[in-house]
C-alpha cells in the first residue's frame, strides 16, 4: 500500500513538474546573421554553423540579409526579442550596428563578430575570422613569384582592386597585399599605368562582380586599348575576380597572343576553382568555412556553459573603441597544382562540383 502511494505521488509530481516546466526553447536560442545568399561562402558558413549548433542541442535562428543593412538590423532586433542568448554576426556594414548592439548589451546578449569585425562599438565580445592580413600576404607573394619579381624580372604592368569600403576586412587584405607589393611599386618593377593605388579609388562597393567588371572595362578603355600589355591584376577575392575575368574575356584576352594576366582571388568558390583549372584565374585563398564554423560553435558553447572562450589573438583587431579578443584561423594557398589535394581530397568539394 505504502509503495502504491509512493508511486502515485511520484507520477503526480512528475506530471506537475513536466506540465509546468517553463518553455526553455529560447534559453538556448542562438541568432546567426549572415550578409547575403548571393555568394557561395556565406551559404556554407550559415549552414555549417546551424548544423553544428543544432548537433549540440541549440536552437538556431539563421537569417540572410540580402546585403541590405536595414534588413540585417531588423533581423538582429527580432532575434533579441525572441530571446537569443548569443548573436553571431557577419556584418554588411561593420559600422552600422551600434544601436542594435546597445539593445543586445542591455539584454545581456553576447555578441560574436563572424569573419568581419564589427566597428565602433564596445558591445562586441569576440571575433572569429581568418588571418586577414595573411590572406593579402599570400596574394602579394604569389604575384611576386609568378612574375619572377623576386628574381629581378620586370617591369610589369599591373592593376589593383580592393573590396568593399564598409568591410574592415577589405582594408586588412589590402594592407597585407601592399606590404609585399609596395617595395616593387616604389622601385618601378611594378608599374600601375592607371596610377590608381589608394584604397578609395580601387575599392568595389558591396564586393560586387558587376562593379568590378565595369571598373576593369574602364581601365582597359583608358589605359590598355593601344595594345599595352597587362601582366597582373590583384583581386582581393573571387567575386571581384569573376567580374574581372568577364571584362578581360569581352575585351579579347584569353588567346595565345593575348593570354590572361596573373589574377588572384580568395574563397575558392566553385566558379573560380573552375576558372583556375581552365587558366583564367591563377590562384585563390582557401578559407575552410567548416573550420571557422566549428571555432564559432566552440565559442558559443563556451559562453553558454561558462567556460573560458578560446581566443588566440588579443592584440590585432582594434575596432575603434576596443581590441576585440579574436580567434584567427589559417588561410591556405590554392592553385592549379594543389586544388585536388586541398579541396577534393579533403572532402570540401566533390570532383563533379568542379566539372
Ligand atoms: C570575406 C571574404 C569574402 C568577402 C565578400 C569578406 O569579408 O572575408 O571571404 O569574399 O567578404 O563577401
Amino acid at each position: 500500500m505504502k509503495s502504491l502511494i509512493a508511486i502515485t505521488l511520484a507520477v503526480l509530481m512528475s506530471a506537475l513538474f513536466f506540465g509546468c516546466a517553463p518553455d526553455n526553447s529560447s534559453s538556448k536560442l542562438i541568432g546567426v546573421a549572415m550578409p547575403t545568399q548571393s555568394l557561395q561562402r556565406w551559404n556554407q558558413d550559415g549552414s555549417n554553423m546551424k548544423a553544428q549548433l543544432e548537433a549540440k542541442g541549440y536552437k538556431v535562428e539563421l537569417q540572410y540579409a540580402n546585403n541590405d543593412v536595414n534588413t540585417q538590423v531588423q533581423q538582429l532586433e527580432n532575434m533579441i526579442t525572441e530571446g537569443a542568448r548569443v548573436l553571431v554576426i557577419a556584418s554588411i556594414d561593420g559600422s552600422a550596428l551600434s544601436e542594435v548592439l546597445k539593445e543586445a548589451k542591455a539584454r545581456k546578449v553576447e555578441v560574436i563578430a563572424y569573419d568581419r569585425l564589427i566597428m565602433n562599438t564596445p558591445n562586441v565580445d569576440y571575433y572569429a575570422t581568418f588571418d586577414n592580413f595573411k590572406v593579402g600576404v599570400i596574394q602579394g607573394q604569389f604575384i611576386v613569384s609568378k612574375l619572377g619579381l623576386d628574381q629581378g624580372k620586370g617591369p610589369f604592368n599591373m592593376e589593383l582592386f580592393a573590396g568593399s569600403p564598409d568591410d574592415n576586412n577589405a582594408k586588412v587584405f589590402n594592407q597585407g597585399e601592399m606590404s609585399i607589393l609596395q617595395p616593387y611599386i616604389d622601385s618601378g618593377k611594378i608599374v600601375i599605368p592607371s596610377k590608381q593605388t589608394d584604397f578609395s579609388s580601387i575599392a568595389i562597393q558591396g564586393w560586387d562582380s558587376g562593379k568590378a567588371q565595369a571598373r576593369m572595362d574602364n581601365l582597359i578603355t583608358a589605359f590598355y586599348s593601344k595594345g599595352r600589355k597587362l601582366d597582373a591584376v590583384l583581386s582581393p577575392n573571387d567575386s571581384l575576380a569573376i567580374g574581372i575575368i568577364a571584362s578581360l574575356k569581352n575585351n579579347g584576352w584569353g588567346t595565345p597572343q593575348k593570354p590572361y594576366p596573373v589574377l588572384t582571388g580568395q574563397d575558392c568558390d566553385k566558379p573560380n576553382v573552375k576558372a583556375i583549372i581552365s587558366g583564367q584565374q591563377s590562384m585563390s585563398v582557401f578559407k575552410d568555412t567548416r573550420t571557422l564554423a566549428a571555432q564559432v560553435v566552440d565559442m558559443v558553447d563556451s559562453i553558454m556553459s561558462g567556460r573560458p572562450v578560446p581566443v588566440n589573438d588579443t592584440k590585432t583587431y582594434f575596432n575603434g573603441v576596443k581590441i576585440v579578443p579574436s580567434f584567427l584561423c589559417q588561410p591556405v594557398f590554392v592553385d592549379k597544382t594543389n586544388y585536388q589535394k586541398i579541396l577534393i581530397d579533403s572532402g570540401y568539394y566533390k570532383a563533379s562540383d568542379l566539372q
